[in-house]
This record gives C-alpha cells, structure tokens and sequence, in this order.
C-alpha cells in the first residue's frame, strides 16, 4: 500500500496545442479510493496512463509511496490496472487467466494457487475457476478481470471505466461490490468515470476533471453541497442543479423574469466588492418547495414561478418540470458558458410524489436562501459561503 502524489504534472501529446492534463496537482492518501470523473475528452484516461506509466508527463512528478517513479517502466511501478476493455485470454480458464500474470513473474504454482483461490473466495469466482470466459456472463468476466489485479497483490489499483460494458443493473450491483472490496482490501485506487454518480457513490474524495485541469476535490458531500465552481456544480447531481444568470439590484435580489430570489449577504458583499451587478444563481432541485396558493409571496426571501409543463413520477419521489414566465435566462444543467449565456428558463424541483399539481398550471415555489449556491458571472467560481459544509 502506498500513496499516490502528483506534482504539477502535464502532458501534451506529440503534436498537439495544448497539454491534454494541465498542471495536475494531487495526493492522494494511502487506502483512500479516489475517483476521477469528468466529460469525455477531459483528460482522466491520460491522468491514469501517467501514473501508470503508460504515458510520458511532459513536466512534473509522479511519486508513489517516496519513490519517484516519473520515469520508471510501467512494470517497476507495482500497480494493476482494470481497463474497461479487460480482453480475457479465451483459450485460458479463468484460473489460468487470473494466475497469468503470476506465472510470467515466475512465482512457484503452489503460490499462484494459493492468491488465485484467495482472490476467487473475495469474489466469488469459485465456482467458475474451471471456465473459459465464453461461458461466463458480463459481470463475472469483470470479477475475473477485477481477479487478475488483485492476484498481484499490487500498492495501486487503477480502474478505468471497468463498469461500462454492464447492463445498468449490474452496474450497480458491481460498483457496491468493487467499494466494498477496496474497502476490505485497503488498498489505494484511482477510478476513471464519467458518471458522476458512480463518483458519489464509490469515492472517498472525487477529483473533478475539465479541459484538462482540476476543477474541485473534494469528498462527495463537499462537492454536492459545496461546489466551488458553476462546471462542478452542473456536473455533480441528477437532476443537474437549476443554474442561471440574474440580475442584482441595490437591495441584493436577483430577478429573472418573473422569479426572485433575495440573496445572502456574503454574496451581497462580494458582488459589491467586483461591482458586479449580474450572478450565476444554482438551486438544486430539491432545494425547492412549492408554495400553497395565495402564499405566493409569503416566504419573503424568495418566488420562483413556473409553468409546470412535466411531471415525472420516479416511485418514491417526483420531479416537476416547467418554465420560468418572462425569464428567459435560467437554464437547468448549464454548464458556465450555458450558463453565462442566456439560453433557457426550465427549472426542475423534486416533489413529493402523487402531489404534483396539474400539468399546464401556474406553481411557485420558493427556496431558503442559504442553500442557493452564487457564483460570479465573470469567473464562473463560488462567492457564497455553503449552508452545511463549512
Ligand atoms: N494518443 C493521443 N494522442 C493525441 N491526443 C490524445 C491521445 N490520447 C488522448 N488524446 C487527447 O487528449 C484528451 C484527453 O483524452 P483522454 O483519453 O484522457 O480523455 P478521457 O477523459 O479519458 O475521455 P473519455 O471519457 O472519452 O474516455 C482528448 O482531447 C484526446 O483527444
Ligand atoms: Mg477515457
């Protein structure tokens, strides 16, 4: 077991403008399971080829442990990667797949058994070790993949998307196993996604990937109630957070359209300080409540109105989709340069289910302003303190 340092390492690929991961600059702690997670092409296979050695940083430093491995062979680095493509030897049987790596560095059979049974008990593949990967399913041929690193024994795991080729179901059903596992085997892992809910869900911290560049780290409740920019606040939660430019008058409430929100005093303040007079607004969704009518204006700190358009009833909860009248500048899931430009005004709020008003009518809701995230319109970063993570 080790950790993991990056030290301001980038790279650019032969060829290309611009560096494809920008002054990366993380540690990451002994046993801790971090996930990476970011939109396609943000550069979290790179980061993981880095640190694995399969890619050259063209500045900075990779350390695993103390040991400076920024130009060590892949092979010197003692880690195991799971890929999302884990091609199985078709010819081998499951336990020679998961032995295999053992038998080329020359361990004695006796031993390979020894780890490949150990490893087929955590995960339960004794059943299966005679088999060759045609007759097993997708899930099972992921723990063998997910067997064939563990066998080594390794001081890091990397993962790069290893759940995508599941079906939705099983791809819960593995993530819960592949938590539960690292947790058990304490060993530290890096894990690729794009699915920020797998990132909530497995990560003790998740670092944030866009353009290359670190947006936020974070535990996951840090990121989904403190997101430090408007990127990382689109991206963390399902349904994305409502998020949209208003404008600020001198009493510090943002209007659009129709809908008010009386903001915060720290925001109040910094807005004055950059003598800003517009601001991002996020509300996530959940954040809102309907309010019963002829008690419109009643909250006195905010009135959101909407033309409820959808409703979509989920079981335990429902959602209500609809349109600010007269805001044309609210948008829900933006990301910065969305939401810096005015495009929409759809707002979507959680309601309990079976309670939805009618489709077509007028609704308002309204919003404590301490869980209105601001962000400024000129940085797309965070100016307000958050209400529960300090
Ligand atoms: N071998 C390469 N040569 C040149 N450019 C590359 C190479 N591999 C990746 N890139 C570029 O580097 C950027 C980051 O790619 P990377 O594969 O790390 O993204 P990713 O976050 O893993 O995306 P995805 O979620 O789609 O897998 C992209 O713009 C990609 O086009
Ligand atoms: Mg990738």
């Amino acid at each position: 077991m080790a950790t993991v340092s990056f030290n301001h390492a980038s790279l650019t690929y032969p060829g290309a403008q611009a560096p494809s991961v920008d002054d990366f600059d993380l540690e990451i702690a002994d046993g801790e399971f971090l996930v990476l997670v970011g939109p396609s092409g943000c550069g979290k296979s790179t980061t993981l080829r880095m640190l694995a050695g399969l890619e050259e940083v063209t500045s900075g430093s990779i350390f695993i442990g103390d040991k400076d491995v920024t130009s060590l062979d892949p092979r010197e680095r003692d880690i195991a990667m799971v890929f999302q493509n884990y091609a199985l030897y078709p010819h081998m049987s499951v336990r020679e797949n998961m032995g295999f790596a053992l038998k080329l560095a020359g361990e004695s059979k006796e031993e390979i058994n020894r780890r490949v049974d150990e490893a087929a008990q955590t995960l339960g593949l004794v059943d299966l070790l005679d088999r060759k990967p045609k007759a097993l399913s997708g899930g099972q041929r992921q723990r063998v993949a997910m067997g064939r690193a563990i066998v080594r024994n390794p001081q890091v795991f990397l993962m790069d998307e290893p759940l995508s080729n599941l079906d939705a179901k099983l791809r819960v059903q593995t993530r819960t196993q592949i938590a539960a596992l690292q947790r058990r085997l304490g060993v530290t892992t890096v894990y690729v996604t794009h699915d920020q809910t797998e990132a909530l869900t497995m990560g003790d911290r998740i670092a944030v990937l866009n353009g290359g560049a670190l947006e936020q780290v974070g535990t996951p409740r840090e990121l989904y109630e403190a997101p430090q920019t408007t990127f990382v606040a689109g991206f963390i939660g399902s349904p994305a957070m409502n998020l949209g430019r208003f404008t600020v008058d001198d009493h510090g409430r943002a209007s659009s359209g129709e809908a008010w929100i009386q903001l915060p005093d720290d925001a109040v303040q910094a807005l004055a300080d950059a003598g800003e007079k517009q601001v991002i607004l996020g509300v996530r969704p959940e954040a809102l409540q309907l309010v019963a009518e002829g008690e419109g204006q009643a909250s006195g700190s905010a009135s959101i109105p909407f033309d409820l358009e959808l409703v979509e009833e989920l079981g335990a909860d429902s959602y209500l989709y609809g349109q600010i009248p007269g805001g044309s500048e609210l948008s829900s899931g933006a990301t910065t340069e969305e939401a810096a430009s005015p495009t929409g005004n759809e707002l979507v709020m959680r309601a309990k289910p079976r309670t939805a008003p009618a489709k077509g009518s007028r609704v308002v809701a309204t919003v404590d302003p301490n869980h209105v995230h601001c962000f400024s319109v000129t940085t797309g970063k965070r100016i307000n303190s958050a209400a529960t993570v300090q």
